[in-house]
């Protein structure tokens, strides 16, 4: 895998231990901060740990980016609702009377209370708590008790949020000017997912997994599987970590010729998949850019149907319009989420950070609308490779956390064989940054 050329210019690593020391200390600016990173090194500190960063990054990756934050399916029926905070925004996910997805924010247009709390929860109106002014599920203002004849309903309709449904994953962006170039990611993704049908899909089972740490490096430690032989012995089963890139050198000449070999399969399969119908190449779009996504339709090992603990399927009834349990792991990462999508199931995470050193990543694990749990598909062998996954993951990153707040940090190398995609995502958010002023 090439290295990253990230645009900028080039920034070399700090020659003295002390001199990253005193940045940790100092209340150095953001912009510093930003300006101490080293092309090929993790990030300075205080970009991890400082909560003036925290906010920042809020701002301009929660607010001014797309992010992903649920699915169609979240609220299958007129009237389900959930709520999904993110920093001191609150909005609503629901489905109106009409069936049509709607996201809405979560603030009373009287005086701001908030409608509905954190959960999920059904409803035929949006009632506020406070003094009872009643919404439609469309966000219209019904019922305005005592305002006077002269009130104008029509102009206190709750605020909608842009959002788009692609291929049944729900983004949203709270900017008035969102990035177009999520473009690519809605045309490769709507196409690429329209056969699991995910809009109609039913959420099998969600966690919520509160990790101990800073959302990058939860992002950092996703993009890698330089830590998956070492880590995540549930999930090697089926997933291939060379896939993310590897130093020959290190490798036997046994290992090497079997790498080898898993590359020319990759050729093979690819060429397959596509000459069937089912788009699989790489499709990325990681630096100059504001959206980032990768997705490929990647091969899993042994058995090649599922991530399970055999890697055969977990669920009988497979996805949507799906036939096949032979067409691999349709794999998305965006900025603030992974997804897996594969014959019998996918696995949806959201992360969602709540502070500098805390991030929610909100797992759900999808089946066909209709399969029926203990006939078509077993709950356990469903979700057992990817809460053992999640938890191990939680713990690497509260280790890595741990690190950065240690006075003795400094941003160390990236791999240039199996950690490219960290130094893209590092220089990505570096530039996006600064694009947004810092
Ligand atoms: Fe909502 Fe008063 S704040 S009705
Ligand atoms: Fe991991």
């Amino acid at each position: 895998m090439p290295l990253n050329a990230a645009g900028g210019k080039r920034r070399l690593p700090p020659s003295n231990h002390q001199g990253v020391n005193m940045l940790n200390r100092l209340p150095s600016s953001i912009s510093a901060l930003l300006e101490a990173r080293a092309d090929g090194h993790s990030l300075p500190a205080g970009l991890y740990t400082r909560e003036d960063v925290f906010e920042a990054d809020i701002d301009v990756f929660f607010h001014k980016h797309w992010i992903c934050v649920g699915l169609d399916c979240d609220v299958p029926e007129a009237g389900d609702a959930t709520v999904i905070d993110i920093g001191k925004t609150s909005l609503i996910l629901l489905r109106d009377d009409d069936g049509d997805i709607r996201v809405l924010h979560n603030v009373c247009r009287h005086r701001g209370s908030r409608l509905l709390d954190a959960g999920t929860t059904i409803v035929s109106k949006l009632v506020c708590p406070y003094h009872t002014w009643t919404y439609e599920l469309t966000g219209e203002l019904s019922h305005a008790p005592h305002m006077g004849k002269d009130f104008d309903k029509a102009c206190h309709s709750l605020k909608p949020v842009n959002f788009k449904s692609i291929g049944g994953l729900i983004y949203v962006c709270l900017s008035d000017n969102p990035p177009d170039d999520i473009a690519l990611l809605e045309q490769t993704m709507a196409e690429r997912l329209a056969p699991y049908d995910i809009r109609n899909a039913k959420v099998a089972y969600q966690t919520d997994v509160i990790e101990e740490g800073n959302w990058k490096l939860t992002i950092e430690n996703n993009r890698e599987c330089y830590h998956c032989s070492a880590n995540h012995p549930e999930l090697c089963v089926s997933f291939v970590d060379l896939d993310f890139g590897f130093d020959p050198e290190t490798l036997s000449p046994e290992d090497r010729e079997q790498a080898e070999e898993h590359f020319r399969l990759y050729d093979e399969k690819t060429k397959a998949w596509e000459a069937d119908g089912f788009p699989s190449a790489a499709v990325e779009q990681l630096s100059d850019c504001a959206t980032n996504f990768r997705t490929q339709r990647l091969i899993i090992s042994g058995a090649g149907e599922s991530q399970t603990h055999d890697a055969t399927a977990a669920s009988s009834r497979l996805l949507g319009h799906m036939t096949r349990k032979d067409l691999g792991d349709t794999h998305l990462w965006g900025h603030n989420s992974w997804n897996h999508f594969m014959g019998d199931h996918a696995l949806v995470s959201i992360v969602i950070p709540l502070s500098a050193g805390k991030t929610l990543v909100r797992t759900k694990w999808l089946v066909h609308k209709d399969a029926v749990e203990g006939v078509d598909y077993q709950l356990d062998k469903l979700t057992d490779v990817w809460i053992a996954t999640t938890d191990q993951d939680a713990d690497l990153v509260a280790r890595s956390h741990a690190g950065a707040l240690d006075p003795a940090y400094q941003p160390g190398p990236y791999s240039r064989f199996s950690e490219t995609n960290l130094d893209k995502f590092a220089s990505w958010y570096i530039d996006r940054m600064r694009a947004h002023g810092y």
